[in-house]
């Protein structure tokens, strides 16, 4: 099983971001998107999370019930809510609240209302949301792009141990480490695809 995304063009007004691009996403595995600043990486994340329309193309999920979490570039939290309050928005049950502020190092944050919170713990909770119901799919933004080098090496074992449960994701980052740790990675370059690998 894996998502076919097949010849998707996007443009904005005059300016053509995606100029046809296809590529396969496999199950289990990561793959990765780089590029330069602008060359159209969230654009392609957003189309492929469904927040976004192509032009023309498509992306062609497995049939059947298909879970998937999207963690976009700019965090996706309640700034007037508590930590614990937006993992509740989100979560299935408390049980998994628990069990994920204790994975993400959230315990002593977790009455804090998050516009108090620093850039890096917000990232830490906006990735804790995406990952709350254990989804099938996990396309990431940047997930690590706020945080510190030991939240780095957290989130990165956090990443390998959901694709060792089963897991697929999908992801933009500037990272090199996080490129090596991709089963295929891919520049995103004038519209187009290109191997980094
Ligand atoms: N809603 C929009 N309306 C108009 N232009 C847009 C819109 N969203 C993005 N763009 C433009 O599309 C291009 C690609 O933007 P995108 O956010 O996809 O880049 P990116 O590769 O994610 O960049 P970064 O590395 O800085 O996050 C840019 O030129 C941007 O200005
Ligand atoms: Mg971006």
């Amino acid at each position: 099983m894996s998502i076919t995304v097949d010849n998707i063009y996007k443009r904005y007004g005059k300016l053509q971001v995606l100029d046809g691009i296809s590529v396969i996403i496999k199950e289990g595995e990561i793959t990765g998107f780089t590029g330069r600043n602008g060359c159209g990486k969230t654009t392609f994340l957003s189309i492929l999370a469904g927040v976004e329309r192509p032009n023309s193309g498509q992306v062609i999920f497995p049939k059947g019930e298909y879970s998937a979490a999207y963690l976009p570039q700019v965090n996706p939290l309640i700034e007037d809510m508590t930590v614990l309050d937006n993992l509740k928005l989100w979560a299935d049950d408390k049980y998994n609240i628990d069990k994920i502020c204790a994975r993400y190092d959230l315990n002593d944050i977790k009455k804090r209302r998050v516009s108090k919170l620093s850039g890096g713990m917000k990232r830490r909770l906006a990735i804790a949301c995406a990952l709350i119901n254990e989804p099938q799919l996990l396309i990431m933004d940047e997930p690590t792009a706020a945080l510190d080098i030991l939240y780095k090496s957290l989130i990165h074992k956090e990443m390998m141990d959901y694709i060792e449960r089963g897991g697929t994701i999908v992801m933009v980052t500037h990272e090199k480490e996080e490129i090596q740790m991709c089963n295929s990675a891919y520049f995103i370059e004038n519209g187009k695809l290109r191997n980094v690998n």
